[in-house]
């Protein structure tokens, strides 16, 4: 009997030179510190205790996203992969690729699929995800990628229909200018028959979004507080973990969640790897990530005036969650 290998063995491309995430995190940290407002890109929450923290975050109760959009995924799957018709899937921000499976699964009874891309910033989940890919589809050649997608799409695999799965709504952390940016990038990256398939998370109740970013039990502050833990360790800096607080608030001008830590004294801090120094006073705060929530009509046309031709959507029944399919 053959044994369940994959036809192609796993792969993990690493393109980029070894200390590029090193060298971004420097630059990044070095304007958070010094430019006011004080703002952090939330890729860098996600090193190996991150990434599981998230995952804690993904089954909290108050934390509907994971769980919604996983029924609809579930609910359109064979639609999804019918109007695709790709080849190859590409998953930006895979993380664990848990959702994807739904899609996996999908591609899998009809045999359409071949290759699976799982696109991430962060090594160490990547692999760990790929070991259970590989023997839980042993047919799919899988290429993971270790990369930012604001700077790596080119080194996404070319031939063959491709669907870019860009899930969870981790769309929602960019600033507007730059989703569109993104967004145009995405759709100059794909070939015509080609598709983006898009979660976004949307506008409701603020009382249960300020719950889904702080919920009581206090997983989702460890995981804004752990971008600090991540500038200590990688950055040699000093930063009292325990002198600094989650927040999460509504901004109901930019509908957007806006998730920050905040100085709970006066306080220095040292960053060796940057020679700097920086003072705080009690409240001052260094934005860690902005989510911001949609209303199905803005992402459908933010889709076609990127570039995309046919936008099809989908909602849970209590339209919390937004999926749509984009083609080129
Ligand atoms: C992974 C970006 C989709 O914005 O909801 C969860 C990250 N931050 N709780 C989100 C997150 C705090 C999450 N995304």
């Amino acid at each position: 009997m053959p044994k369940p290998y994959s036809q192609v063995a796993p792969s993990i491309d690493v393109h980029l030179q070894p200390d590029w995430a090193r060298i971004a995190l420097e630059r990044d940290v070095r304007r958070a510190l010094t430019v006011k407002p004080r703002v952090l890109p939330p890729k860098w929450f996600y090193d190996a205790r991150g990434s599981a923290l998230f995952h804690q975050i993904t089954q909290l109760k108050e934390y509907y996203p994971t769980e919604t959009e996983r029924r609809i995924l579930a609910q359109q799957a064979a639609t999804i992969v019918d109007l695709s018709g790709a080849e190859t899937l590409i998953e930006l921000g895979s993380g664990t690729s848990d959702k994807t499976r739904v899609l996996l699964d999908a591609f899998t009874q009809r045999n359409q699929l071949q290759r699976f891309v799982p696109f991430d910033v962060s090594e160490a989940p990547l692999r760990q995800a790929m070991d259970t890919l590989g023997l839980q589809y042993p047919h799919l050649s899988l290429r993971g990628i270790v990369g930012d997608f604001t700077q790596h799409l080119g080194l996404l695999p070319t031939g063959g229909r491709r669907l870019i799965a860009f899930l969870g709504g981790t769309i929602g952390n960019f600033y507007p200018e730059e989703r569109q940016i993104f967004l145009e990038n995405v759709a100059r990256t794909l070939q015509p028959g080609d598709g983006l398939l898009l979660g976004t998370d949307l506008i409701k109740d603020p009382v249960r979004l300020v719950a889904a970013y702080d919920d009581p039990g206090g997983v989702t502050a460890e995981f804004n507080l752990n971008a600090l833990h991540v500038i200590n360790r990688t950055l040699g800096a000093n930063f009292d973990v325990t002198a600094w607080e989650h927040v999460a608030l509504w901004d109901a001008e930019h509908e957007w969640m806006d998730l920050r830590v905040q100085s709970k004294r006066l306080q220095s801090v040292h960053v060796h790897a940057l020679d700097l120094t920086v003072s705080f006073e009690t409240g001052d705060w260094i934005q860690t990530e902005i989510s911001t929530k949609f209303r199905q009509e803005r992402v459908q046309q933010e889709l076609t005036s990127a570039g995309f031709d046919s936008v099809t959507s989908w909602t849970d029944p209590a339209g919390d969650f937004n999926l749509s399919l984009a083609l080129r």
